[in-house]
């Protein structure tokens, strides 16, 4: 681990059961006349927008709504909604949804007041700014994106092409637990796992890794793993839906200071060609890619086995990181998604093509424990077809 290390954060966290009704005075202390609230149609469609627009009523805030966030926001969806918030007047975003409508809120709050184009600035640290203010309201637990400086785009080309500046921290991250209650369970899992991988990965992050990612990322891990069960089983359960929303944010935390590897960098091209949901994209690669990383990760994990399975004892680092990951293989196969990469319409033909793609996240690849080629992430996807 380096000795020297930078931390960075989103400001203000507020936590809070209830929080979403009270939206409109957090853009009044913000000094906003009008506001942009960005989501999308599943979101809307379930009623998760009631509260907080009756609380913009009662305050009497002007407040417009943007709810045509697609998965994996395409760059024309996020340019659309730059469109609706210059349309409107808008003087502060709010991202209200999981990570694609908090994602797409990032980008707005940035392109709106900034003469950049958003191909501009796809890279990092691009970005000049300056940049609307911004609230993110997470309805995932999840992406850990209201605490990220990340936003990640689907371009015209199907490639899946990240921006990465501390601009794109939010003013202030809202956790409400009640606005999760009502995820459907295979959304629930793959949220989950996705917040699970980036504990692990920001873990054994190669470069940037530090002490303060390390005991956020253990303890994300700890929370997200002892009730990922319950908010399967009940999903009404608010203080196991609570507990996972405080583990993707402090997942979050972490990988935004200690980032992603190789998991990533190959679940990414299942979502660019295949539309393949970001955290099911996670799960199909994780165990794999684990087993790939022992070598290298070892004793990572076996300190990460100690966090989840505190009850147990082991003979050596190589026994203890076999249990860590044969106690996530068997999470992930629990899980109440699909589990090749067949079920999600990919075909033997298709490996290559993958594997060339996942070559190109090397902003990702360099992060990883143990150096992947091509021919490693082809038997990779090979191992899940
Ligand atoms: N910025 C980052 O740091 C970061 C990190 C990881 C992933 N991502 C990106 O985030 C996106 C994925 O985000 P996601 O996994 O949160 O999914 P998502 O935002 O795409 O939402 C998935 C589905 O869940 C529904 N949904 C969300 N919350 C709900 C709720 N409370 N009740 C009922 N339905 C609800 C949505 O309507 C949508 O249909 C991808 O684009 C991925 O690349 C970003
Ligand atoms: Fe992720």
């Amino acid at each position: 681990m380096s000795l020297d290390f930078t931390f960075e954060t989103t400001p203000r966290i507020l936590c809070q059961t209830g929080a979403a009704a009270s939206l409109a005075s957090l853009c009044v202390e913000l000094g906003a006349t009008h506001t942009l609230l960005i989501t999308d149609p599943g979101l809307e469609k379930a009623g998760l927008l009631a509260d907080t627009l009756a609380g913009f009523a009662s305050a009497g805030q002007a407040v417009t709504v943007f709810t045509d966030v697609q998965a994996d926001p395409p760059q024309q969806v996020i340019e659309q909604a730059a469109e609706a918030a210059r349309q409107a007047g808008a003087d502060l975003i709010i991202g209200f949804g999981g990570g694609s409508s908090m994602d797409t809120a990032k980008l707005v709050a940035l392109l709106v007041g900034c003469p950049q184009s958003l191909p501009d600035i796809y890279g990092v640290g691009l970005a000049k700014g300056p940049r609307l203010p911004l609230i993110q309201v997470p309805t995932t637990a999840g992406t850990g994106s209201e605490v990220t400086p990340i936003s990640i785009v689907t371009t015209p080309t199907h490639e899946k092409k990240g921006v990465v500046s501390p601009l794109l921290y939010p003013d202030i991250a809202v956790l409400d637990a009640t606005l999760t209650t009502g995820l459907p369970p295979a959304v629930t899992a793959a949220t989950g796992i996705d917040a699970m991988v980036h504990a692990i990965e920001a873990y054994t992050s190669r470069i940037r890794k530090n002490p303060v990612s390390d005991g956020l990322a253990t303890k994300a891990l700890e929370l997200l793993t002892a009730n990922m069960d319950t908010v399967i089983a009940d999903g009404g359960n608010l203080a196991a839906r609570a507990a996972m929303l405080q583990g993707s944010l402090l997942a979050g935390m972490a990988f935004a200071n200690a980032p992603v590897g190789a998991v990533h960098a190959l679940a990414y091209p299942l979502g660019g060609h295949f539309h393949v949901p970001h955290g099911l994209s996670n799960a199909l690669v994780l165990c794999p890619v684990l087993a790939f990383n022992k070598p290298a990760a070892e004793p990572l994990y076996a300190e990460l086995a100690a966090a989840v399975l505190p009850d147990q004892t082991f003979a050596s680092d190589s026994e203890a990181a076999d249990a860590f990951i044969a106690f996530l293989s068997a999470m992930v196969a629990r899980m109440p998604f699909a589990h090749t990469l067949r079920e999600v319409g990919v075909t033997e033909a298709d490996l290559p093509r993958l594997a060339e793609d996942a070559m190109k996240q090397q902003r990702l690849l360099v992060n990883n424990p143990r150096e992947v080629s091509e021919a490693d992430a082809l038997a990779i996807y090979r191992a899940i077809l």
